[in-house]
């Protein structure tokens, strides 16, 4: 009897499991979003022209191109395009009017919201409001200029490679920063060429691989993991020591969480943060260095001895 509640029980917990999977399974491949994707996943569509008849093909405006594997690889990727996006977007052709519809922004699902609070969404938004992208563009200039609302995956937190973040997040800059079209839609100024300007820092690219835009363009606060406050660009840092010295400021934003996490684990330990970073002049080990000092004592101390013995065998 009590074998056969046992199995019972196993069965309707494997029953579950399968149904679980299969639901998100059915998330992940959504047949809702599948239809939107027909369209927006692909370079070339087709749909059916009422007036003409038959099937009409069209190339799909490279900026309306949404990629489904990345889309299926981020934070929001339970969502279905409706979830954002107005249900009328369904019949096509789309109507004009969809095009002025206020589009949610990050406050609005996370204020307040427990499951995502250790990202402190509130503190994030108190700096990005003094960032100089929102003082002088306050209205168009949104959070998903730089989070793009359909690729968008947190990565400073979550990956253990420090390269794969540091290019993720330049990227994130540089894909308006380094993109007239998508750069002259917020300002009609001309966008400066970012090459020249940093044009004083040696090897660049060596630095734009191992160093954030962030890190010198922020202001870095212990409120935030990742600083939002982009400062003007005449605060931004440019003496070598701020990094080349042994209190690195890379300590205090690029490898905060890593430090916090390594101190906790292991205790503190310079060098074993910046390993697959060796940044000159901030990798000395303090052990290293008492080390060092202990060699030398005993190098000092043998050659007296040294000096001695043979003053006495005299
Ligand atoms: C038959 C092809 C097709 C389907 C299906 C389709 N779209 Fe579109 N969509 C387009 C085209 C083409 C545009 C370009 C502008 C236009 O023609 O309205 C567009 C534009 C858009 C825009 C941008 C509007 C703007 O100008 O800012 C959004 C948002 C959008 N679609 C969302 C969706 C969603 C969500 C779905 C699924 C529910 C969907 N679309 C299904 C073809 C399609
Ligand atoms: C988490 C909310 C969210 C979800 C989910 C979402 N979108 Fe969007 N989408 C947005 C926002 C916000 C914008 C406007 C972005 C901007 O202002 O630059 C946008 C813009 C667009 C555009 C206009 C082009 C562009 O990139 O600006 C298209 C097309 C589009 N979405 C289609 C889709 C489709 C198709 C899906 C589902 C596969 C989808 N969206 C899911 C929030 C979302
Ligand atoms: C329409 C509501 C909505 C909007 C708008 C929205 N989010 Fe989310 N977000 C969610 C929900 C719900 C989750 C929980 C994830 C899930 O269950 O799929 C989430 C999860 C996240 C996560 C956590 C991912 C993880 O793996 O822990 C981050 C980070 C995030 N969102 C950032 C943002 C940012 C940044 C914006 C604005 C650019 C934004 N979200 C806009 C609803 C939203
Ligand atoms: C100028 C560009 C920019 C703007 C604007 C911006 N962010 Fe970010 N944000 C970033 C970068 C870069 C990261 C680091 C991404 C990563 O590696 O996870 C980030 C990370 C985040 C994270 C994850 C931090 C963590 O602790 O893991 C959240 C949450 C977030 N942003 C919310 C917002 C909100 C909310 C807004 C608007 C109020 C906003 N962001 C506007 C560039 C921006
Ligand atoms: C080592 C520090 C450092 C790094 C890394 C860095 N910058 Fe800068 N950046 C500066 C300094 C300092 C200035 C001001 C230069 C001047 O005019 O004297 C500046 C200027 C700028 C300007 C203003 C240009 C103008 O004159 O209008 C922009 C935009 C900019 N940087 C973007 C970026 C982006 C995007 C990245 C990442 C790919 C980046 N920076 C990486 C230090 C840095
Ligand atoms: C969607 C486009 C876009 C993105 C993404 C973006 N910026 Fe900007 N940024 C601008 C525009 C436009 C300006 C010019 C503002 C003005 O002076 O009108 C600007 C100005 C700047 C300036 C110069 C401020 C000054 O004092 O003149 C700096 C520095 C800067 N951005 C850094 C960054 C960094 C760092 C990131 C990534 C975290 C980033 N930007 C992401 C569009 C963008
Ligand atoms: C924001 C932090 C930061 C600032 C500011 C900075 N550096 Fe660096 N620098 C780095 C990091 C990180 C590396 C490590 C690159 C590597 O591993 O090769 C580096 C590497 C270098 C290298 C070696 C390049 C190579 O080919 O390996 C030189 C030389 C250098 N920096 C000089 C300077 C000088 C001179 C300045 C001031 C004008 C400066 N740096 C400012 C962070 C910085």
């Amino acid at each position: 009897m009590k074998k056969l509640l046992l199995m019972s029980i196993c069965v309707l917990i494997n029953l579950q499991l399968v149904s679980r999977t299969a639901d998100e399974d059915a998330i992940a491949h959504s047949p809702a979003n599948s239809k939107c994707f027909n369209c927006h996943g692909r370079p070339v569509y087709s749909y059916y022209n009422e007036n003409l008849e038959r099937d009409v093909s069209k190339r799909m405006n490279p900026y309306f191109l949404i990629d489904s594997v990345a889309y299926y690889n981020q934070n929001h990727k339970s969502f279905e395009c409706t979830d954002c996006h107005s249900y009328d977007y369904n019949t096509f052709p789309h109507d004009n009017d969809l095009q002025m519809e206020p589009m949610p922004v990050c406050l609005d699902c996370h204020e307040g919201d427990d499951a995502t609070a250790a990202f402190s969404f509130e503190k994030i938004d108190q700096e990005y409001q003094q960032s100089v992208h929102s003082t002088k563009h306050s209205g168009e200039f949104t959070c998903w200029m730089c989070h793009n609302p359909h690729s968008y995956k947190i990565n400073a937190r979550t990956n253990e490679n420090i390269k794969e973040t540091i290019v993720y997040d330049n990227n994130i800059c540089l894909s308006c920063h380094a993109d007239v079209n998508k750069y002259q839609l917020i300002t009609s100024k001309e966008k400066p060429n970012i090459i020249k300007k940093h044009d004083w820092l040696p090897d660049q690219i060596a630095h734009f691989a191992h160093v954030r835009c962030i890190e010198c363009h922020t202001h870095v606060s212990n409120n935030v993991l990742v600083a939002h406050q982009v400062l003007p660009k005449e605060q931004a840092v440019k003496k070598c020591v701020e990094c080349h010295s042994q209190n690195s400021m890379l300590m205090a934003s690029l490898y905060k969480f890593r430090a916090k996490e390594s101190r906790n684990r292991l205790g503190f330990v310079n060098s074993s943060i910046l390993k697959d970073a060796y940044v000159i002049g901030a990798n000395r080990n303090y052990y290293l260095n008492i080390l060092s000092g202990i060699i030398a004592g005993l190098v000092v101390l043998l050659i007296i001895i040294h000096a001695l013995l043979r003053i006495l065998s005299k």
